[in-house]
């Protein structure tokens, strides 16, 4: 289940060729090959003709297997199968080599770069995440995470201005844009690749979202010191988890993204290497050791779990592979306790 690139024009399937493993890379050369390799076309640019991304297409569906997306036990018996295996995207180099390219593109050619998993999906995540915070507003289930009563009443307006708004691993900002154009205005994005954050300013400055905050920032390690009421990830926990180290740097990933949501926060994750059972295990998984660590710490302490799930979108396109349906893409809210 490897990175899957996903151009957003192809109303079918198109995944690109997946990268070598992450061991495999051992040069700049051999980094730039497979940055070509993975460079395909999106609605912003086009690097790769159509006959070449048909037969790259061609050649990973005929070694590809995914996981039923109907099947929630078959997909936890097999979690470990369905392991990423670690790939160059998971490593910063290749992000860095990948949006050096892009910001050449963008101020040669104007384009924007890769739109992961493409721009129905990227609307269908903006849009529906309007409707979760909107319905969470008109519902009293208010995301401040405040205690201050008054600033309560405010948010029960459904003003969705004011909500705080963290986009990780925010490449060139685009659902930031969406999510702005829904109605959202305090918005951050950071990404560790400086390149990224160079082109998501360029972008935002160009289409008129100035106003929109970039800030370099590893979320493994963060600068931010404060909390965000709501939390969007796409594509970002994946290349995490494609690490070479990635069950390591996954537990700190939840840990990180814990501390950077406010109680009663959101947050919003899209993936294409995990289904949504996957990334309920995942959370689960995560509750169980905070829930142990603060029984050793806080002894007599009533357990509460950090992260519950909320809703997921039930509307991507599934399809049908060697007799097993399923969806490449998911994306799960979770509510912070
Ligand atoms: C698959 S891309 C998705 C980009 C963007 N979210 C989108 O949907 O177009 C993964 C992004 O995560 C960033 N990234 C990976 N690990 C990160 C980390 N530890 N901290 C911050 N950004 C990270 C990469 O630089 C890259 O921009």
């Amino acid at each position: 289940m490897a990175g899957v690139r996903w151009p957003p024009e192809d109303s079918d399937l198109f995944p690109s060729r997946p990268p070598p493993a992450a061991t495999e890379m051992v040069s700049d050369d051999d980094r730039s090959v497979a940055a070509d390799s993975w460079s395909i076309k999106s609605d912003y640019g086009s690097t790769l003709d159509d006959e070449q991304r048909h037969a790259d297409a061609a050649e990973i569906l005929s070694v590809s297997t995914f996981p039923a997306a109907s099947d929630s036990s078959s997909d936890k018996e097999d979690s470990d199968a369905n392991e990423a295996e670690p790939s160059i995207l998971g490593l910063q180099s290749y992000w860095d080599a990948t949006y050096a390219e892009d910001l050449v593109n963008f101020h040669e050619h104007g384009h924007a770069g890769e739109i992961w998993f493409g721009v129905e999906v990227m609307d269908v995540v903006a849009s529906w995440t309007k409707n979760l915070c909107t319905n969470m507003v008109g519902g009293g289930n208010l995301a401040n995470g405040s205690s201050n009563k008054s600033e309560s009443k405010d948010k029960a307006c459904g003003d969705l201005s004011k909500w705080s708004v963290l986009d990780i691993g925010t490449g060139n900002g685009l659902l930031l844009q969406e999510l702005a154009k829904q109605g959202f205005s305090d918005l951050t994005g950071i990404d560790y690749s400086e390149k990224a954050i160079n082109l998501a300013r360029n972008l935002a400055e160009r289409d008129g979202f100035s106003s929109i905050k970039f800030l370099v920032d590893d979320v493994l390690g963060t600068k931010l010191d404060r909390k965000f009421q709501l939390i969007v990830d796409k594509g970002t926990f994946d290349a995490v988890g494609l690490h070479p180290d990635g069950p390591v740097k996954r537990m700190v990933y939840w840990e990180a993204v814990s501390n950077l949501v406010t109680a009663c926060g959101l947050l919003v994750i899209t993936s294409c290497n995990n289904t949504k059972d996957e990334l309920l295990a995942e959370v689960d998984d995560f509750n169980k050791r905070i829930r142990s660590k603060n029984l050793v710490q806080y002894p007599g302490t009533e357990p509460t779990d950090v992260f519950q799930y909320l809703d997921h979108v039930c509307t991507y396109p599934t399809f049908v592979f060697g007799g097993v349906e399923g969806s490449h893409v998911s994306t799960v809210a979770f509510i912070r306790k």
